[in-house]
């Protein structure tokens, strides 16, 4: 019977944002404290330990004093110079500027009138770290995340001296992960339909990865409700792995993209991946991205050769682990 077990899909989904963050109240009111008096702020913590969400929420409420302009940007999919800065300035979408210097301009004008927060997560996927420095002397409050600490020292001097604080998450607890899980549980998941021991399962296997423990929770639900049960058992579960499946910086990308559209004609795919990489490969080379990320069971594709269609599998971008 279908929807019997997840009845709230969403609540599960990548791009869903807790009401309360949980065990991270000391983060965040640092980070809002950082944000409110401008200090650059640097942070990392492992794959799934709530690095994205933290600094959504702190933006958010900014967002809702509407006397800063903040923006979140994914450098992993937004990795250009370009495609960055169009993302910033507001309204850019509707005019057509032939060049970084345009926008650059563009932006000194915008940032004389309000106060700019810039959020680059994944930063390390940017093409030209010197946007940054270009952000920092024109007064911009930049948050910069990355899941490994040491990625700070891809930066020059000048710029990691101009980022004073730095935020290190670590991953949850078991405990932690058990009670995220739970607090979900309660707005996607049918009454009874999910007991404490298949939630404490989940989280000691996922070793504070609670992206990894959402992940397989929605996996879990769905298996139950495909075999028309009311409630979720033990062998519904996916087998956990230490961690998420490895993709390839391209791999990744593309993913990413996916998530996005949810489904694209292989071309169009390939052309955005085009604009988007660093280091663009061949299409040979795409098709066989492609298909390891359907081997990984991250991505269906529909049809065959030139009509060919890929959709992202919906259990969650969430399995994209880094490195
Ligand atoms: N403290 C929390 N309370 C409730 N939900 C949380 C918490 N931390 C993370 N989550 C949820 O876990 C998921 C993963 O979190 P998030 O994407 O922020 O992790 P991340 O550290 O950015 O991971 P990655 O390194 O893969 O980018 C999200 O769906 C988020 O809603
Ligand atoms: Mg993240």
């Amino acid at each position: 019977m279908k929807e019997e077990i997840l009845v709230n899909a969403e609540v599960l989904s990548h791009s869903y944002m807790p009401e309360k963050l949980l065990y991270r109240e000391s983060e965040l009111a640092q980070l809002k404290h950082n944000l409110q008096n401008f200090i650059n702020t640097f942070i990392t913590g492992p794959c799934g330990s709530g690095k994205t969400t933290l600094a959504k929420k702190a933006l958010q409420c900014l967002n809702n004093s509407k006397k800063i302009l903040a923006c979140y940007i994914d450098c992993a999919v937004y990795q250009t110079t370009y495609s960055i800065l169009k993302e910033i300035v507001p309204r850019s979408e509707f005019i057509f500027y032939r060049s970084n210097y345009e926008l650059v301009k563009e932006l000194m004008k915008q940032v004389k009138e309000r106060k700019f927060v810039v959020c680059l997560d994944n930063f390390e996927s940017m093409k030209d770290y010197s946007l940054i420095t270009k952000f920092l002397s024109m007064g911009i409050c930049i948050i910069l995340i990355s899941d490994a600490e040491e990625n700070f020292s891809l930066l020059t001097e000048n710029i990691r001296s101009n980022i004073p604080s730095i935020i290190r998450l670590t991953p949850y607890s078991s405990e932690q992960a058990f009670e995220i899980l739970k607090d979900r549980v309660e707005k996607a998941l049918a009454k009874w339909s999910c007991t404490d021991a298949i939630l404490k399962r989940i989280a000691d296997t996922v070793k504070g990865n609670i992206a990894l423990a959402i992940n397989a929770l929605k996996v879990a639900a769905l298996n139950a409700e495909s075999k028309g049960k009311r409630a979720i058992e033990e062998a519904d579960l996916p087998e956990i792995e230490d961690c998420p499946a490895k993709l390839s910086i391209d791999e990744k990308i593309l993913l990413k993209i996916l998530q996005e559209w949810k489904s694209l004609p292989a071309r169009r795919l390939y052309d955005f991946y085009l604009q988007s990489a660093r280091h663009p490969k061949s299409e040979r080379s795409f098709r066989n991205y492609m298909e390891s990320l359907c081997s990984k069971g991250l991505v269906k594709a529909i049809g065959e050769k030139r009509g060919r269609v890929y959709e992202i599998v919906e259990v969650e971008g969430n399995a994209v682990s880094k490195g």
